[in-house]
């Protein structure tokens, strides 16, 4: 039976950025022989516009029904104003937690072709290749009760609450543990049990699992130092495991020290690794519509469904490497350009990596 693969391309420069990423999936389609199905659907600006809800049902039905979802990105100035609950984004957040896609796995790695892009120093991030595994569905984004009330003496205060439970560390500990298993064999487990209680049950939980993965080394370690270690050792790490708003800026800085946004591929799982795969970038409104957008990132976030949902890895190693040799090739988008490189529209890099592939 074919499988079937939702195609949400969202706002901005979504459409160019996904339509590259297609026309890679359809080529790997065809030579692995793996008998998909693509469908579109609607999430975003895009929903709004047409159904009045960034994340109305009827993409929900077509995302339950699906094996994964190639995502895009969701947003732009045009719905700047709509209330805070008609904002693409919370569409994004929406889909997220009705499909329980609580697994957020954030590779950064610096191809050697791009070394010079990275704001650090050659050897500290020569060869760097770590993942971020992010918490996604709990944490303090989630977590009940939250809101902004008015104190008795008159004061207003805003207040949210840090909550996990032991299954929830449990399933995100699990997916770190396989994932580095599949690597290098280390998982650092990232908190502030110093301070949060929430965090000393997320490290205890975690101490619990390790005895399951005695080929996998545990450590520990508090997000601030984690922070600090990021930018000057970040080699250190292999698989870094964390909640929600620890993981959302650990990964934003993991990935900064790649230099360059247009390149870094996500995906989000749920506990029967069917997921949906996005570009860690937004819409970028500033050059939609401009053939400008760097389309690795997204291409490289099929060759990352095929890994983890569509269990095809000779697929999404021939596109790693498709990408790579590309970027031997010379060719680069504005964003990860450089002295003596050819700069290339989304279109040209798109055709490029298909005619590598
Ligand atoms: P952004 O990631 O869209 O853009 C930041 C900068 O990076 C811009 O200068 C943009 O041109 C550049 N950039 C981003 N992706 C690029 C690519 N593939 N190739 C070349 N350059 C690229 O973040 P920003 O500007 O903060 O947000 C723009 C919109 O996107 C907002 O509406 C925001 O809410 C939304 N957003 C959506 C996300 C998602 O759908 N997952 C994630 C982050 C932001
Ligand atoms: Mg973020």
């Amino acid at each position: 039976m074919s499988k079937k693969i939702l195609i949400l391309s969202g706002d901005g420069i979504g459409p160019e950025i996904v339509s590259e990423a297609v026309n890679v999936l359809q080529a790997v389609d065809c030579s692995f022989g793996l008998d998909l199905e693509l469908e579109d659907g609607l999430l975003g600006g895009a929903a709004l516009d047409v159904h009045g809800e960034p994340c109305p049902q009827i993409t929900l039905d077509q995302a339950r029904s699906a094996e994964a979802i190639l995502l895009g990105a969701v947003g732009g100035p045009k719905w700047d104003a709509a209330e805070r609950q008609l904002r693409p984004e919370r569409g994004l957040l929406k889909i997220r937690s009705e499909l329980q896609l609580f697994g957020n796995l954030r590779p950064a790695l610096l191809y050697p072709q791009l070394a010079d892009a990275s704001s650090l120093k050659p050897e500290v991030v020569a060869g760097l290749d770590i993942l971020i595994v992010r918490e996604l569905t709990g944490g303090i984004y989630f977590g009940e009760p939250r809101g902004i009330r008015t104190l008795d003496n008159g004061e207003r205060e805003g207040f949210n609450t840090y909550r996990y439970s032991e299954s929830e560390v449990r399933r995100i500990g699990h997916l770190a543990f396989d994932a580095a298993r599949k690597r290098n064999g280390r998982v650092c487990s990232v908190d502030k049990a110093n301070v949060l209680e929430a965090t000393v049950l997320w490290r205890e939980v975690m101490d619990e699992l390790a005895p399951q993965y005695p080929d996998v080394e545990l450590s520990h370690m508090y997000v601030d130092n984690a922070a600090m270690q990021l930018v000057m050792r970040p080699k250190q790490f292999d698989v870094i495991v964390t909640g929600n708003m620890f993981g959302d800026i650990l990964s934003d800085a993991a990935a900064m020290l790649t230099g360059s946004i247009g390149m870094l591929p996500s995906a989000s799982l749920d506990k029967d690794g069917r997921g949906m795969y996005e570009p860690c970038h937004g819409s970028a409104p500033d050059i939609a519509g401009q053939d400008k957008a760097n389309p690795l990132a997204t291409i490289l976030s099929v060759a990352m469904m095929l890994r983890y949902t569509l269990a095809a890895p000779q697929a999404a190693e021939a596109i790693e490497t498709a990408v790579s040799r590309v970027l031997d090739s010379g060719l680069r988008t504005a964003d990860i350009a450089s002295e003596g490189m050819r700069v290339v529209g989304t279109r040209e890099m798109g055709a490029a990596v298909l005619a590598a592939l």
